[in-house]
């Protein structure tokens, strides 16, 4: 963490909760962070299902905690059946989305192509991108790490002008961490941040790359936040597993 990028811990909840159990969870939430120092210094935002969105928006009104969507679809409107767009999420109240999760790209075949639809879209709204990038393990161990997260990234920015990109957030999910229990190391994590940012720095000017936050993502816990965000290049948290508990979530965001 840098002191000049404020951080974001997010939460995804993936297709976790009923519109019961979301409100519940979102309720206690705000009760846990409500008055604190946290919600000052960092940026907390809450990912539920779309069919929760409306009624965790209800539960977190007044509490300065934000809600994202967890995918979207590049049109404004049409026929695509089950499918949701930008100003969909911004009606239900979204200010963040998620984009090309390792999920996404996994097992709904989401390519680099789509995801940039998705983020140009997405930069046409007001909405923040939130943009997903890792690596699997068999690319890991076949020495493939930086070109995979670089071929994502070129992917997803293709045809993008630098200077929209302002506003963009990147995750760093290495595949083989997510839902494992293996969190990467905070020097392992650090390491390929800091490579991200440089890309970045190429890719676009070195004050974007200097302003955009990085947030690690992949069995994070209320264990290891605290040394993860010690690290200069990473500027926040996308948690799944420990964010479907709002005490352990809170003791995320409220990491030291
Ligand atoms: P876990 O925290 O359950 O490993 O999931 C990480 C993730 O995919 C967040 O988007």
């Amino acid at each position: 963490m840098n002191h000049h990028r404020k951080p974001i811990i997010a939460a995804n909840w993936k297709m976790f909760k009923t519109v019961p159990e979301a409100r519940e969870t979102a309720v206690q939430l705000k009760v846990l962070l409500d008055g604190g120092p946290a919600l000052h210094s960092r940026e907390v935002v809450v990912c539920p299902p779309f069919t929760a969105l409306a009624a965790v928006k209800e539960a977190l009104s007044g509490s300065g905690i934000q809600l994202g969507g967890q995918n979207l679809h590049w049109e404004d409107e049409g026929a695509f059946t089950g499918e949701i767009s930008a100003g969909m999420l911004l009606d239900c109240g979204c200010r963040y989305v998620l984009l090309g999760h390792s999920e996404r790209r996994q097992f709904f075949f989401e390519t680099d192509e789509a995801v940039s639809r998705k983020l140009r879209a997405v930069l046409s709204t007001p909405l923040i991108p939130v943009l997903c990038v890792g690596e699997s393990l068999a690319q890991r161990e076949g020495g493939r790490m930086e070109a995979v997260i670089e071929a994502q990234l070129a992917g997803a920015l293709a045809g993008v002008e630098a200077s929209r990109l302002d506003r963009l957030v990147v995750a760093y999910e290495p595949v083989w961490a997510i839902g494992t229990g293996k969190t990467a190391t905070p020097a392992i994590a650090d390491q390929v941040h800091g490579m991200i940012r440089e890309w970045l720095a190429r890719r676009c000017s070195a004050d974007m790359a200097a302003a955009v936050r990085i947030l690690y993502g992949g069995s994070v816990k209320p264990a290891n936040a605290g040394e993860l965000m010690a690290r200069e290049n990473i500027d926040g948290a996308l948690v799944g597993g420990a964010s479907l508990d709002a005490d352990s979530f809170a003791r995320i965001v409220e990491f030291k």
